[in-house]
């Protein structure tokens, strides 16, 4: 007998199939892409980590986000309700509970950086931001306030709104408009930037790999990286899995959705390598890469305003399709296991979010004297503990669940029998060990 909570998208809550799409795009498609994904490109030696990044994707993110979508329409609930349908074990339900617990604190985090870049867009469309050329002490002004606390705010208020609307009419909706501006805004700025003077150079570090580069090291930050940048280990591809009608092919779903991330992660990287070399910015240097040289650069180029504003009202879009995956994966549990209504639940979760936010938003550049511990910000703290351990940690979950615990993942995928056997030939023993690796790599145990 189903002593789970009662199933979600029972209550009738489904994407459509274009919807389904755009959605899961949209969430993989973020501020990893944009603002992760050239720093550490960069650092990593460009081409070569990018080749890495692609194989990674292909190889270990699209057989675990197979399996999330799997698990999700399988158990038709949250990872939580999910687990412990499929696996008639309680025991499992408790550890999908890590599952809602990432995204939550990822969530607290994310919504900060999602608040500077709407500050930013501001910033640049008003010219404010080109005043004087002093961008690094700006930033540091800027994210050293008690500001950025109100533009999380912000965030975190859109956010909700979507999510309060429902699977279709608020997130399936909310991305199916932001996306097409998304590609609009992503193609003037990569003409924009291409045909600046010294664009080249950006382009051949970007695209001609050099094989010197390629270390242990930068294929495990790739892993890494593919993995956050398909939003996996976090429960968010798991709960849309839920939505999804059984009609759908998840194959060429999760094909679309690889396809969707890379592409964008191509555009970027032709948007900020060509940038940063046509005007001398070392792009391995750190996150402040977006916010502090760009900037620099934009005010550089004719129409520097519009274009520096078009650039963060991408980014802030980038953001918000990923910050609404997100919020749905604690309140479809929260929904699930006290029977609330989606109204009380984003509430709720949305006022706790904005409260654990409050001390990343202020860390950063140390309003109150510095939120630090140890060698870390809060704010650096929650990332690590996210990006580093509660992720992998969720990919090795799905990986053994999909793979070992769960019988019937054979039927819901719904692949032919030759896909099938690659599949879950990868989510069996390839996927689950180089999980490991990352897991012991990133939080210092394994050091090269
Ligand atoms: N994939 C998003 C990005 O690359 O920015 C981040 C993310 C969104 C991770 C949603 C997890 C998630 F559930």
């Amino acid at each position: 007998k189903d002593t789970a909570a009662p199933s979600l998208a029972d209550g009738g809550e489904r994407f459509s199939k274009s919807g389904f799409i755009f959605a899961a795009i949209g969430s993989a498609v973020g501020l990893g892409n944009m603002w992760k994904f050239p720093y550490i490109t960069g650092k990593y030696g460009g081409a070569a980590f990018f080749l890495m990044f692609i194989i990674c994707l292909l190889a270990v993110g699209l057989p675990v986000l197979m399996a999330e979508l799997t698990i999700g329409r399988g158990g038709r609930g949250s990872v939580v309700a999910s687990f412990s349908r499929l696996s008639k074990q309680k025991g499992w339900g408790w550890l999908g509970f890590l599952m809602i617990l990432a995204p939550f604190l990822i969530l607290s985090f994310y919504s900060v950086v999602a608040g500077w870049t709407m500050y930013y867009a501001v910033q640049s469309f008003t010219g404010n931001l080109f005043s004087d050329s002093d961008y690094s002490g700006k930033f540091g002004a800027f994210i050293g306030s008690w500001q950025p606390v109100w533009w999380q705010l912000l965030a975190l208020v859109l956010t909700a709104v979507v999510i309060l609307k429902g699977v279709s009419a608020g997130i399936e909706k909310f991305n199916k408009i932001l996306i097409p501006g998304l590609v609009i805004l992503l193609i003037t700025l990569v003409i924009r930037a291409l045909t600046l003077d010294g664009a080249g150079d950006g382009v051949s570090f970007f695209l001609n790999p050099d094989f010197s580069k390629l270390t242990p090291e930068s294929a495990l930050v790739a892993l890494g990286h593919a993995f956050f940048s398909l939003s996996l280990g976090m429960g968010t591809m798991v709960t849309y899995g839920a939505y999804v009608d059984k009609r759908q092919s998840l194959g060429a779903g999760t094909l679309a959705i690889g396809l969707g991330d890379l592409l964008y992660a191509f555009l970027a990287g032709l948007i900020i390598f060509p940038t940063s070399f046509a005007f001398d910015i070392a792009p391995g240097q750190g996150p402040g890469l977006v916010f502090v040289a760009l900037p620099a650069a934009f005010a550089a180029m004719p129409f520097g305003s519009l274009f520096g504003g078009l650039f963060f009202v991408l980014l802030a879009f980038a953001a918000l399709t990923s910050t609404v995956g997100l919020l749905e994966v604690p309140v479809a549990f929260v929904r699930e296991r006290f029977g609330w209504g989606r109204g009380l639940s984003v509430i709720v979760i949305t006022l706790l979010l904005f409260l654990i936010g409050i001390p990343s938003a202020i860390s950063v550049g140390g309003a109150v004297g510095g939120l630090q511990f140890g060698d870390k910000s809060f704010f650096d703290w929650m990332d690590f503990i996210c990006s580093n351990i509660l992720l992998p940690l969720g990919g090795l979950l799905i990986t053994i669940f999909a793979g070992h615990v769960w019988k019937n993942a054979e039927d819901e995928a719904g692949l032919s029998s030759r896909w099938y056997r690659i599949w879950i030939f990868m989510v069996k023993y390839v996927a689950p060990i180089l999980v490991v690796l990352v897991l012991l790599h990133s939080t210092g145990a394994l050091d090269f």
